[in-house]
C-alpha cells in the first residue's frame, strides 16, 4: 500500500463533497471589500458570514495602522520564537493591555488560536489529571485533548446534571492519581450562537474543587458590557481561571491570546510547545491588534452597532416563525427541516435568487433532517440588509414547507452537492 492511495479512494467526512461542493458550498471566492457586500461569482451579495462582528476588518484606522506597521517593520520582524529571538516590546505591550482589557493580571499572545488552544490544554494537563469537557466543543479543543494522556470525560452540551455526575467520577480519579481537574467548555459556541452554562458551571466549584477553562472566540470583543466576554456577560471573571480569546473574529485579524494568573501565564509561557518552537507574531499583527483593541475599548459604538443588527436581525425571524434555536449572542442560526438536497437547492435560490450569501451547515455536524443557515451579523450591516434578509428568509421558508425545493431537485446544477 501507498499512503497516497487514500487520497484518490477516501477524501474525508467533508472531502467527499469535494467534487460537487468545491467553489460554491466549499472553498467559496469572496471578493471585495470586507464588508456587508461582497462579491461571490462576479455578482455583488449581501453577506452574512464573516465573523467580523464589529466590522474592524475594513475599518480606516485599522487599515491605516495595518499598512503602515508592514511598510516600518515588513511581515518578518522579529524572527524566530519569542524564547530564542521572537519578542519585542510590543508583544509584551499587547500582552499588557489584553490581560486589563479581560480581568486578568497576566496573559500571553498565541501565534494562531488552534494551535494556542492544542497548547495550553498539552501544558496544563499530565497523565494524573482529568479533563471533563462539554460535547460541543470546538476541534482545536478536541486536538488538544488528543495529546492528554489522562482521563478525559465528556458532558452532554451544557448539561449541569451529567457535568456534576463527570465531576463525581473525576474527583474519584484525582484522588487515586493525585492530580487536579480541568472542566473545558466555550464561551459562545460558535455554530448555534448559546452560550456555556458559565453560572452554573462556576457554581459547582462549591461541590467539588476544579480549575475552569474557557473558550471565548466568538465572545471577546462581542459579549460583556465593555465586550470583555461571555465571563464578563455573566460576571463570572473571577471564577473562571484560563480564558481565551482569538483575533480572528471581532478582531479581525490573526492570533490569540491566552490570560490567567501571572504564574499560571509564566508556566504556560515555558510550556506551550505551540508556542515555544513556532515563530512569533509578526510586527503588523502586534501593531494592528494594539489598535484593535484600542477601538473595542474606546469605540463602544461598534458594539452597540453589532447588537442592533442582531436584535433586529433575531425578532425579525423570530417573527417570521423562524427557529433560532437557543441563541444569545451575535451567532444567529436559522434551524430548517429539510433533506441535504432541499438544503442546497434552498441556499442555491437564497444567492442566485435574493444574492444572500450565507454559510449552510448540514449532516452530520448537525442531526439528519436539519439544515442550519448560519448567520453572522456585523456591526457594518444596516437595517436594509435586515428587513431584506428577513422577507427572503420567510419567503424561502414558504418555498421549503411547501415542496418547492423537492421539486427542483430534478435540475440540480453541476456544481450542486446532494
Ligand atoms: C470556538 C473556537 N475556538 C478556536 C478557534 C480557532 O481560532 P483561530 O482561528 O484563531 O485559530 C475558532 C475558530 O476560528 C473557534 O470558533
Amino acid at each position: 500500500m501507498d499512503v497516497f492511495d487514500k487520497c484518490a479512494v477516501n477524501m474525508g467526512p467533508l472531502g467527499i463533497y469535494a467534487q460537487q461542493a468545491e467553489g460554491y458550498y466549499m472553498f467559496p471566492k469572496l471578493e471585495g471589500e470586507l464588508s456587508n457586500r461582497m462579491i461571490f461569482q462576479g455578482k455583488e451579495r449581501l453577506v452574512w458570514s464573516l465573523n467580523n462582528y464589529l466590522g474592524l476588518g475594513n475599518h480606516p484606522e485599522v487599515r491605516k495602522v495595518d499598512a503602515e506597521a508592514a511598510k516600518d517593520w515588513g511581515l518578518a520582524y522579529p524572527m524566530g520564537a519569542r524564547m530564542m529571538s521572537g519578542h519585542t516590546s510590543y508583544h509584551e505591550e499587547l500582552e499588557k493591555q489584553l490581560a486589563a482589557f479581560v480581568g486578568r493580571e497576566s496573559a500571553y499572545l498565541l501565534n494562531y488560536g488552534y494551535q494556542g488552544m492544542v497548547s495550553i490544554i498539552n501544558a496544563m494537563v499530565d497523565r494524573k489529571d482529568v479533563i471533563v469537557y462539554d460535547g460541543g466543543a470546538h476541534a482545536c479543543i478536541i486536538d488538544g485533548m488528543r495529546l492528554h494522556f489522562g482521563k478525559r470525560f465528556v458532558y452532554p452540551h451544557n448539561n449541569m446534571e451529567n457535568l456534576e455526575k463527570e465531576l463525581k467520577r473525576a474527583t474519584r480519579i484525582v484522588e487515586k492519581t493525585g492530580g487536579g481537574i480541568l472542566v473545558i467548555t466555550e464561551g459562545v459556541y460558535g455554530m448555534a450562537g448559546d452560550l456555556g452554562n458559565l453560572k452554573d458551571i462556576v457554581a459547582l466549584k462549591k461541590k467539588f474543587k476544579f480549575r475552569l477553562f474557557i473558550d471565548d472566540a466568538h465572545g471577546f470583543g462581542t459579549m460583556g458590557p465593555t465586550g470583555a466576554g461571555t465571563d464578563e456577560h455573566f460576571g463570572v471573571q473571577d471564577e473562571v481561571d484560563l480564558y481565551f480569546g482569538t483575533f480572528a473574529k471581532s478582531m479581525a485579524g490573526i492570533g490569540g491570546f491566552v490570560a490567567a494568573r501571572k504564574d499560571v501565564i509564566k508556566y504556560l509561557q515555558y510550556n506551550m510547545r505551540s508556542q515555544v518552537y513556532a515563530k512569533s507574531l509578526p510586527m503588523p499583527m502586534v501593531i494592528g491588534s494594539l489598535k484593535r483593541l484600542e477601538l473595542i475599548k474606546n469605540e463602544p459604538e461598534h458594539r452597540e452597532n453589532l447588537w442592533k443588527i442582531v436584535h433586529a436581525l433575531q425578532n425579525g425571524l423570530k417573527e417570521k416563525g423562524l427557529n433560532l434555536g437557543l441563541t444569545q449572542s451575535p451567532v444567529t442560526p436559522v434551524m430548517l427541516n429539510g433533506t441535504v438536497g432541499e438544503a442546497t437547492q434552498l441556499t442555491y435560490d437564497l444567492r442566485e435568487n435574493y444574492n444572500i450569501f450565507c454559510s449552510i451547515v448540514i449532516y452530520p455536524v448537525v442531526p439528519k433532517g436539519i439544515m442550519l443557515l448560519r448567520l453572522i451579523p456585523t456591526a457594518v450591516h444596516t437595517l436594509e440588509d435586515v428587513d431584506y434578509t428577513v422577507k427572503a428568509f420567510a419567503e424561502v421558508k414558504y418555498k421549503l414547507e411547501n415542496k418547492k425545493y423537492s421539486e427542483d431537485l430534478k435540475e440540480v446544477p453541476n456544481h450542486q452537492p446532494g
